[in-house]
């Protein structure tokens, strides 16, 4: 991009002030402007003023219903996971996850995903996901494509996990990387904030950014070669996730579903999940931080009103994912502390000052013409490292992991202690069907 073609691109925007410093920066900050002003979208500037003031929740969610969660067992259960397994078999699955978020909370610097977390080996995050891919792939003899969405921040760090870990025994023609926008930080008056004299300040888009990304790079077409028709979708900070899970899948193609969720009852009623209810006749996901404490307390015979949260594991129909690639989502407004130039100065702020703005992917919820919804145990699927301690913590994770592996053996008739530390291989074992091969059985036999 040209400093005239800038120029003109801000000035249809409203946004002249970002090239304000532009005779002070050298020859190399120059293009470091000219390229961040290269990725805004004057549309996006213009959506970002417009939410600006306003409540991204339009929709009145206070009578919101409870949806209808499948709880599967005996028959049905078959039935869904032949449906799954023959859906694998085919090559129809793919993996996506959404990786990048900056781990704010975890106080981790570099991409979450790299965060050690296996308890023996102090394998990083990445390792359990691809492992577990890896293992569903062999098990059905079809390659599960994996798309890794990451951001600007951390894109390379990725990547470099990966391959300085031999993309962890996948063939790295099956992993896709790509990265998703950034968006400028406003005032409260819609000006983008300057961070630094001649820099935007920027933030990632939430994974909302996803679709944007997935059709950007390319991600999309990619699928659609390789004849996917079913995409796993998870997040980074969460090891327990059945990738693939073949029940899942398959109760997602049974149901004719085009975006499908799996829950798990609350742990306490002020849980930071999201909670999908029926509104109206569509089906919204309403975010931990914009529901009311009445809606998440309890009726008065003690059961909640809304029992599941989500964990964020989901199967969409690639035809969905593509169709609605091509709209525009809801913002999310954060106010958060941003630093600012003032006087050519950089002030550090003592209060929040500014917006950031994500997308969040729940949101194509109400566009699905069908959704569905399945229930599983929180214990065996569920415990995501988000915080540096206390709940949701690593060490609440890796206790978590090793129960499930130790609940597992013991159904072949193995006690491990739990002061035995204990750590599975995907690869070796997936899940409790290879747990109990004779050959894993007689090396824990041998403990
Ligand atoms: C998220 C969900 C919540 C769900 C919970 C389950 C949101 C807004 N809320 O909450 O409904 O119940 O997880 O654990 O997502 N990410 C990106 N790019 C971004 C921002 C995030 O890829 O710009 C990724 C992160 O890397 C992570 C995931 O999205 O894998 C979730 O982000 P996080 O900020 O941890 O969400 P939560 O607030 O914990």
């Amino acid at each position: 991009m040209t400093f005239a073609e800038a120029e003109k691109m801000l000035a249809s925007c409203g946004q002249e002030h970002v090239l304000e410093y532009w005779k002070n920066l050298s020859k190399s900050e120059r293009a470091v402007l000219l390229e961040q002003i290269s990725t805004i979208d004057p549309k996006s500037i213009k959506a970002c003023r417009a939410a600006l003031g306003k409540s991204v929740s339009q929709v009145d969610t206070s009578k919101g219903k409870a949806p209808k969660v499948a709880v599967l067992k005996g028959a049905a259960l078959k039935r869904a996971i032949a449906a799954g397994e023959k859906e694998l078999s085919s090559g129809r699955v793919a993996a996506l996850l959404v990786a990048g978020g900056q781990g704010s909370r975890l106080g981790y610097d570099g991409p979450k995903g790299c965060y050690s977390i296996g308890p023996v080996t102090g394998a990083p995050l990445f390792y359990f996901h691809a492992r577990k891919i890896l293992a569903r792939s062999i098990r059905y003899g079809a390659a599960i494509p994996f798309y890794v969405m990451t951001s600007e921040a951390n894109n390379a760090d990725t990547v470099r996990c990966f391959e300085e870990n031999d993309y962890f025994g996948l063939d790295p023609e099956n992993v896709f990387f790509f990265t998703q926008g950034m968006w400028p930080g406003m005032t409260e008056d819609g000006r983008i904030i300057l961070d630094k004299i001649g820099h935007i300040f920027m933030s990632p888009d939430g994974h909302g950014g996803l679709l944007a990304a997935l059709k950007r790079s390319g991600a999309l077409d990619d699928m659609k070669k390789r004849g996917i028709k079913s995409v796993f979708f998870f997040q980074v900070d969460n090891p327990l996730v059945e990738i693939a899970d073949p029940a899942f899948i398959g109760h997602h193609i049974l149901e004719k579903s085009e975006y499908s969720l799996k829950l798990c009852a609350k742990r306490d009623p002020f849980e930071k999940v999201g909670m999908p209810m029926l509104v109206g006749d569509r089906y919204r996901m309403v975010e931990y931080t914009e529901m009311t404490e009445e809606q998440c307390l309890r009726k008065k015979n003690g059961k909640l009103y809304y029992l599941y949260g989500s964990p964020a594991i989901h199967v969409f129909d690639r035809d969905f994912l593509a169709r609605e690639a091509a709209k525009a989502m809801p913002l999310h407004l954060a106010y958060k502390k941003i630093s600012y130039v003032k006087d050519g100065k950089v002030v550090k702020p003592d209060s929040p000052n500014g917006y950031k703005f994500e997308k969040f992917i729940f949101d194509v919820l109400p566009n699905a013409k069908r959704a569905a919804f399945l229930a599983f145990d929180q214990k065996d699927e569920f415990s995501p490292v988000k915080n540096a301690e206390g709940s949701d913590s690593p060490e609440t994770c890796r206790a978590d992991m090793q129960d499930k592996w130790r609940r597992q053996l013991a159904e072949g008739g193995i006690i491990v202690p739990p002061s035995l530390p204990i750590e599975i291989d995907p690869v070796y074992a997936l899940d409790k069907a290879d747990i109990l091969r004779t050959g894993l059985v007689l090396e824990a036999d041998m403990l």
